[in-house]
C-alpha cells in the first residue's frame, strides 16, 4: 500500500479546492492508488463510474481509470470536457478485439447463425463498443444477455467473463479470445486449494474475469463494488479475494472490521497504477489530456451503452 506523505497529502489539498474553483468532478475506479480515493467524488466500479459519468452536472470530468473508462464518460457526455490524467493507463484486454477483427468474426459467424448478437464488455474501444448491439460490464452481463432477443451472442473480448454467463443462460455465449493478464494468468487452483485449507472460515470472492477453474473454488463471484457488498453482508469474517491487489486496501477501508488477503499470486494492473496524484493535479492545472473519439464512432457506441444503462 501506497503512503501518503505530507507532501502528496499537499497535493491532495490543493486539487480538493482546484476541483471546486473548476467545477469538475474527479470519478476513480476501485484499483487505483489509495492517494488518489482521496481527491474521488466517486469511487467504483465499471458500472457504477459509467451511471456517475451519466449524472454529473460537473462542466469536467476528471476520470482516473483505464482508457475505456475514460472514453466511456466522453461519449455519454460528448458535450462536457473529459480529462484522462494519464495516457498510459491503457487497458491490455480492451486492445484485444479490433473493429476490422470482430467485422470478420460476425461476417462468418452469421452464415451459421443469422441471427448473432454482439455482446461488448465495457473493456472495448469506442469502434468496438460502436459494432456492438449493447455493452455490459462485470456486473450486469448476464441481465445484458437476458435481456436480448437473439439466441446466438459473440461476448467481446473476455473469455472467462463469456463462460461465466454461458453457467447461467441457454443462450449460445461465442467467447472472443481475449483475457486480462492480472486474472487469467495469475491464479492457480492448487494454491489456492492450500491456502483454503488453512483459513477454512475464509469466504473465497473473485472477479468473474478469473478462469473457470478459480471459479468453481469460489463462494461468491462478483465485480470490484460487488465485493464490498458480499464482504459486508456475509457471516464470514476473513475473505480471500481474487482480483487485483489494489481491492484489498479498499475492502479494508470499506469494511474495517474484517480481513481480507488476496488469493496466491494475486497481482497488480500495472496499467491502473500509472496514474499518479501528480498526473492528476497536472490533468486540472493543465487541462490535460482530452478524451476526443470521432463523432460517428461516438454515436454508436453511444447507443450500445445507453441500451446497456437503460437496463439497471
Ligand atoms: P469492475 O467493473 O468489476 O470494476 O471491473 C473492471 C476491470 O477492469 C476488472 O479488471
Ligand atoms: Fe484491464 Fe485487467 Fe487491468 Fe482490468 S485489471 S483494467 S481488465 S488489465
Amino acid at each position: 500500500m501506497d503512503e501518503i506523505t505530507p507532501e502528496k497529502r499537499e497535493i491532495i489539498d490543493k486539487i480538493n479546492k482546484l476541483k471546486k474553483e473548476k467545477n469538475a468532478v474527479i470519478l476513480v475506479h476501485n484499483y487505483q492508488r489509495p492517494e488518489i480515493y482521496e481527491v474521488a467524488d466517486h469511487l467504483g466500479d465499471s458500472l457504477g463510474l459509467t451511471i456517475k459519468a451519466t449524472e454529473t452536472k460537473a462542466d469536467t470530468i476528471v476520470f482516473c481509470g483505464v482508457d475505456f473508462m475514460a472514453e466511456s464518460a466522453k461519449i455519454l457526455n460528448p458535450e462536457k470536457k473529459v480529462l484522462w490524467p494519464q495516457q498510459e493507463a491503457k487497458c491490455p484486454m480492451a486492445q484485444m478485439a479490433n473493429p476490422e477483427a470482430l467485422k470478420k468474426r460476425v461476417a462468418e459467424l452469421k452464415k451459421k447463425f443469422p441471427d448473432l448478437a454482439v455482446v461488448s464488455y465495457v473493456n472495448t474501444s469506442a469502434a468496438v463498443k460502436a459494432l456492438s448491439d449493447i455493452c455490459c460490464t462485470s456486473s450486469n452481463a448476464l441481465k445484458v444477455v437476458e435481456s436480448l432477443p437473439n439466441q446466438n451472442i459473440l461476448f467481446v473480448p473476455d473469455q472467462n467473463l463469456a463462460k461465466y454467463v454461458q453457467r447461467f443462460t441457454k443462450k449460445n455465449i461465442i467467447p472472443w479470445e481475449g483475457f486480462c493478464y492480472v486474472h487469467h494468468t495469475k491464479f492457480y487452483p492448487e494454491l489456492l486449494k492450500q491456502v483454503k485449507e488453512k483459513m477454512s472460515d475464509a469466504e473465497i470472492i473473485v472477479h468473474p474475469e478469473c478462469p473457470p477453474e478459480i471459479i468453481d473454488m469460489a463462494d461468491h463471484v462478483t465485480s470490484t463494488s460487488g465485493m464490498i457488498k458480499v464482504a459486508r453482508e456475509s457471516k464470514a469474517k476473513r475473505f480471500l479475494i481474487g482480483t487485483e491487489v489494489g481491492m484489498i486496501y479498499r475492502l479494508q477501508k470499506e469494511v474495517p472490521d474484517k480481513e481480507f488477503f488476496t488469493i496466491p499470486n494475486g497481482g497488480t494492473c500495472i496499467q491502473m497504477k500509472k496514474i499518479f496524484i501528480e498526473d492528476v493535479y497536472d490533468a486540472l492545472v493543465k487541462d490535460q489530456y482530452k478524451v476526443e473519439v470521432d463523432e460517428e464512432t461516438a454515436i454508436k457506441a453511444k447507443q450500445a451503452l445507453q441500451k446497456m444503462i437503460a437496463l439497471r
